[in-house]
């Protein structure tokens, strides 16, 4: 009889299950009325009396580790069944991820910091909520200056002195206030001014400012930059034209026109058959505008320039309608893959 409890308390003891069904087998073989544990309980009666003592602590006790055992393997099946989710199938393969693109907006503005590092210009920017003075005062646009209607832009409610900057010229004071000259900086940046929107305006759009100052900083400085830029930004053989302009804050100032780099300067309606484009504004900083800043226009002077990133995308890419850049439209964006 002991031999026996010891026999089944080992087997017991190294019950294994794969599947929950083999432990309610166990439970059958060994706990039911005809299982082997049962019916070593039937045979105790036989047991001569001194041993019973002994015998039945022992029977007790296999009984016990019979029944933990069979609750232990029904657990660890709960558990497994738990963790697993019925429907996760391991054996199907990923989705593949296509990685993005850059958008068209920051490939050219990278390409235009890209050239103008070249020459030794570094990158600032400035805030988007600006004030009156940085905007356009200190700039040169007086309060009821008609140059301010040509940038109307967004005010903020409750203060007529904070608004949407319309331009990053902003940031060519900022920079003023703060830095001692030589200064060689480009601003890129996010403007805003209230325009209905087309396929050739919105409210939202996006500049590059350029700022060089310095002793002895003069127009034909201005002029060579511009060419050294044009033929890195649409190819070796573009040309330029500079044309009179007014801006508050240079004097004299210009309006740059480049070849149309897409009919080659013969004409086409991009150019509008006259066989340039518009790309930019530019001048000689005021000497109003340095001092304003602290500058002491003897000693100094400078040239500025300020460009729209999404008019050089349009030409640089061919896209007729400037919304494309902010619908964010897949079919669109994905035609820039591959491009840095
Ligand atoms: N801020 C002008 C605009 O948004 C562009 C401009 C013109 C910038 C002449 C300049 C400049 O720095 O010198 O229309």
């Amino acid at each position: 009889m002991l031999e026996r409890i010891k026999h089944l308390t080992e087997e017991i003891g190294n019950l294994k299950a794969d599947l929950p069904e083999e432990v309610e087998q166990f439970r059958l073989k060994y706990l039911s009325k005809k299982g082997l544990v049962s019916v070593l309980f039937e045979d105790f009666r036989d047991v001569p009396a001194p041993q019973k003592k002994e015998t039945g602590q022992l029977l007790n006790q296999l009984k016990a580790a019979a029944q933990q055992k069979i609750e232990e393997l029904k657990a660890s099946f709960e558990v497994r069944e738990e963790e697993a989710d019925p429907g996760m199938d391991l054996s199907r393969p990923v989705t593949n991820m296509v990685p993005g693109t850059r958008h068209p907006l920051s490939i050219v503005r990278n390409e235009i910091i890209r050239i103008f590092a070249q020459i030794g210009y570094t990158v600032a920017e400035g805030p988007e909520i600006e004030d009156d003075w940085h905007n356009f005062s200190a700039l040169n646009f007086p309060p009821e200056h008609p140059a301010r209607d040509m940038q109307d832009t967004f005010f903020i409610a409750k203060d007529p002195e904070i608004l949407l900057r319309t331009h990053t010229s902003s940031v060519q004071i900022r920079t003023m206030e703060t830095e001692k000259p030589p200064i060689r900086k480009i601003f890129p940046g996010r403007v805003f001014r209230n325009e209905a929107i087309s396929a050739r305006a919105h409210c939202i759009f996006h500049q590059v400012e350029g700022l060089y100052v310095d002793k002895n900083v003069s127009f034909m400085d201005l002029k060579q930059t511009l060419l050294y830029f044009a033929r890195e930004m649409f190819g070796e053989s573009t040309e330029i034209r500079l044309r009179p302009s007014f801006f508050p804050f240079t004097e004299p100032s210009g309006e740059l026109d480049v070849s149309c780099n897409i009919c080659g300067g013969k004409g086409c309606n991009i150019c509008k058959y006259t066989g340039w484009v518009e790309i930019l504004g530019c001048g000689m900083v005021d000497p109003a505008v340095l001092e304003n800043c602290g500058i002491d226009s003897k000693i100094y002077t400078g040239f500025a320039f300020g460009m729209g990133i999404e008019r050089i995308t349009l030409l640089k890419y061919q896209v007729k309608d400037l919304r494309l850049f902010f619908e964010n439209d897949l079919r669109f964006l994905r035609q820039f893959t591959g491009t840095i």
